[in-house]
């Protein structure tokens, strides 16, 4: 029985990169989509664990499948157990690990320890990609293997009381299902799936050769970030901006991930 588990939910690798660096310091740990769990949780059960992670993007608060997720996941208790949340982000963590700590909270789960790393901002439809990805992930690198210490020691920190000042991301993530309205498909499209594929809550459908939204959208941004022609958009203001994919993920990797438990453990996909 695997004894650490790393739940990740990520889009373009940034929160994926971070949950295997520090899995590779614990042994017997396993790395685990939200996404694949939730379909398959009795492929691993959970009560033995030392150590529980929740690793995710920041999208002004928690994504949606991340609360449902923290929400309507069985998770155990008992006195060894340590449970730690990181987020990633590009610039603000807002108030995600606040809002992480009090979905534990409600089901009677104290979060031991949470963290924030800052990583390449992905949200192409607001700002373009920063231009000096390389020293924004050699930072982070650093930050990472120091999280990854902490979470060996089982080191406890303090999480951060709410702010009730910042409220508007929680209007953002309630409006998200439905923003792959504004996604379009050029004629660039080859049909390929890959959008398909890599979508981690199955919201794309290809019909006729091209990608069909569902309007259940995480606003994840893989489909838009992995589309091997560009051919997928956010109105008008993604056309000329560079694409970003964590270089430490592979798209093998994410897509196995969204479906499959038990892929093999840490080290595989290196
Ligand atoms: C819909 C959306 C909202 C975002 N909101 C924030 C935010 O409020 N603060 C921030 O610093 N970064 C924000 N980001 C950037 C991501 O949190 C960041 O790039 C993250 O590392 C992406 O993780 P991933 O590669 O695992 O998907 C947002 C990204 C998206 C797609
Ligand atoms: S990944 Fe891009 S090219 Fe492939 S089907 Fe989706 S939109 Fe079309
Ligand atoms: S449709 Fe695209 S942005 Fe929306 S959840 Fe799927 S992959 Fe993410």
């Amino acid at each position: 029985m695997t004894k650490n588990i790393i739940f990740y939910f990520t889009g373009t690798g940034n929160s994926l990169k971070v949950a295997k660096d520090v899995a590779k310091g614990i042994e017997d740990c396993q790395v685990v989509s939200m996404t694949a769990y939730a379909a398959h949780k009795e492929a691993l059960p959970l009560h033995d664990a030392q150590r529980i992670g929740f690793v995710f993007p920041v999208y002004g608060s928690v994504p949606n499948f991340v609360r449902r997720f923290i929400t309507e996941t069985a998770l155990p208790r008992h006195k060894d157990l340590y449970y730690f949340t990181i987020v990633t982000c590009g610039h603000f963590k807002w108030n995600s690990i606040a809002t992480a700590h009090t979905l534990l909270r409600e089901k009677g789960i104290p979060l031991n320890a949470g963290f924030a790393v800052k990583m390449v901002a992905n949200a192409i439809g607001l700002y373009a990609i920063p231009a000096n990805v390389d020293a924004i992930l050699k930072k982070a690198q650093r930050h990472i293997d120091v999280i990854a210490e902490a979470i060996q020691r089982k080191q406890s920190n303090r999480i951060q009381r709410r702010n009730p000042l910042i409220s508007w991301p929680d209007k953002f993530v309630q409006a998200i299902p439905m923003m792959d309205k504004d996604f379009n498909i050029s004629t660039e499209c080859k049909g390929c799936g890959v959008c398909e594929k890599v979508c981690p809550v199955k919201n794309i459908e290809i019909l006729h050769a091209r990608p069909v939204f569902q309007h259940r959208c995480e606003q994840c941004l893989a489909c838009i970030h992995h589309c091997p022609a560009q051919a997928l958009n956010i109105g008008n203001k993604t056309q000329h901006r560079k694409r970003y994919i964590n270089p430490d993920v592979g798209l093998k990797e994410l897509i196995q991930g969204n479906t499959q438990v038990n892929t093999p453990a840490v080290g595989y996909w290196d």
